[in-house]
């Protein structure tokens, strides 16, 4: 049986003022009328076992809306009191599944990709179901076409097989690395989406980082069950430190294989990234919901949630309004949007 584990707890800063504190971008429909979250359930193969979700607290009425909304009535969602980042979300999704299934086999999801090619990605995760069979760790890996520093790369050996043993993971090397990684032709770029059994991670987990286990192991041996949502320990929980899953075990484990994934795969973490996968109109503008005026304009994303935009003679900017906030960025700045979220979070 293979389990979704969908991660939706992250805050998505680099997306504001679109994405905010009680509506993160994972719960907003950047891409299509349904939210990341939903598209991403939406866009699984046939056949497999109800979902479980991993979000935040605040969170958990607006995911329990949207998973009614297409028909997942029921799926399983673990509350984290404050987020711990990914090894933690992923350490619980597979201590609560190893429980009732010890052959479990999870395939973990991140709420914020675009993925065009449904078929393609439906063959990658048969190759990586092999893979997770004989105790590996599978990873999916994007040919990359630029010294992106926000992914995690991924040195493989070359193979004819379904998929490719790992030589070395680097989780977001610096521009440098980046480059030289591009430029040697070796390496994948992580798509941030796993397929492992629970048993596997959990013996790596513990191989690499014991301390998140055993305090996970703790938080879930004493959940409380309200309505459809699980509450893990919150004090046992809010003990634990803050890593990924790409630090704690995917850059240290000797278990990891690639399966290489041509999809039209896209991570929507930033405007530029999101202006990349939306139509754009002759002039290369994207122009999102609300009254949009422009002459004269270039590789523009605009996006009005009540007030017309007017831009004139302007070229690769990045134009959100909001009811109470308004964002005007050089796109290919569109990385640091996080800063200034940082320098509001410090103002208050
Ligand atoms: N439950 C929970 N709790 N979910 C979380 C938390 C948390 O504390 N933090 C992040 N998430 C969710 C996010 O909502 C997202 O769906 C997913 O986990 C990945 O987190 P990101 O914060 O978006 O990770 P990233 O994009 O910086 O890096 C990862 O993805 C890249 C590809 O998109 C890594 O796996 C990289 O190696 C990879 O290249
Ligand atoms: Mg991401």
């Amino acid at each position: 049986v293979i389990i979704p584990v969908i991660l939706c707890g992250g805050s998505g800063t680099r997306l504001w003022p679109l994405s905010r504190t009680f509506t993160p971008k994972q719960f907003l429909p950047l891409t299509s009328k349904n939210s990341m979250v939903q598209e991403t359930i939406l866009r699984l193969p046939q056949g497999m076992a109800d979902a479980t979700f991993i979000c935040n607290e605040e969170h958990r009425f607006m995911l329990a809306e949207q998973l009614r909304q297409i028909g997942q009535d029921n799926a399983t969602i673990l509350l984290e009191p404050e987020g711990r980042n990914t090894a933690p979300a992923v350490a619980l999704a597979a201590l609560h599944a190893y429980k009732d299934n010890p052959d479990a086999v999870l395939l973990i999801l991140a709420a914020d990709h675009v993925i065009e090619d449904q078929s393609a990605f439906h063959k990658a995760i048969v190759h990586a179901a092999s893979a997770a069979a004989s105790n590996k760790l599978a990873t999916f890996g994007i040919v990359p076409d630029r010294a992106e520093t926000g992914y995690g790369y991924i040195q493989f050996e070359r193979s004819s097989e379904d998929f490719s043993a790992v030589k070395q993971f680097v989780e977001k090397p610096n521009q440098a690395v980046a480059e030289q990684y591009v430029a040697s032709g070796e390496y994948l770029w992580n798509s941030g989406m796993f397929m492992f059994k629970a048993k596997t991670f959990l013996d790596e987990l513990e191989k690499y980082c014991p301390e998140i286990l055993s305090v996970c192991q703790q938080a879930m041996s004493n959940v409380q069950h309200d309505l459809d949502f699980l509450r893990p320990d919150k004090e046992a929980f809010l003990s634990c430190i803050s890593e990924s899953i790409d630090y704690a075990v995917m850059e240290k484990t000797a278990q990891a294989v690639v399966v290489p994934l041509d999809a039209g795969w896209n991570d929507v973490g930033s405007y530029s990234a999101l202006a990349d996968v939306l139509p754009a109109s002759d002039d290369n503008n994207n122009v999102c919901f609300g009254d949009v005026v422009t002459d004269d304009t270039r590789n523009c994303y605009l996006n009005s949630s009540s007030r017309l935009i007017a831009a004139l003679g302007v070229e690769n900017l990045v134009i959100v309004d909001t009811p109470d906030a308004v964002l005007v960025a050089d796109k290919d700045k569109a990385q640091n949007v996080k800063n200034i979220v940082e320098q509001l979070k410090q103002a208050n």
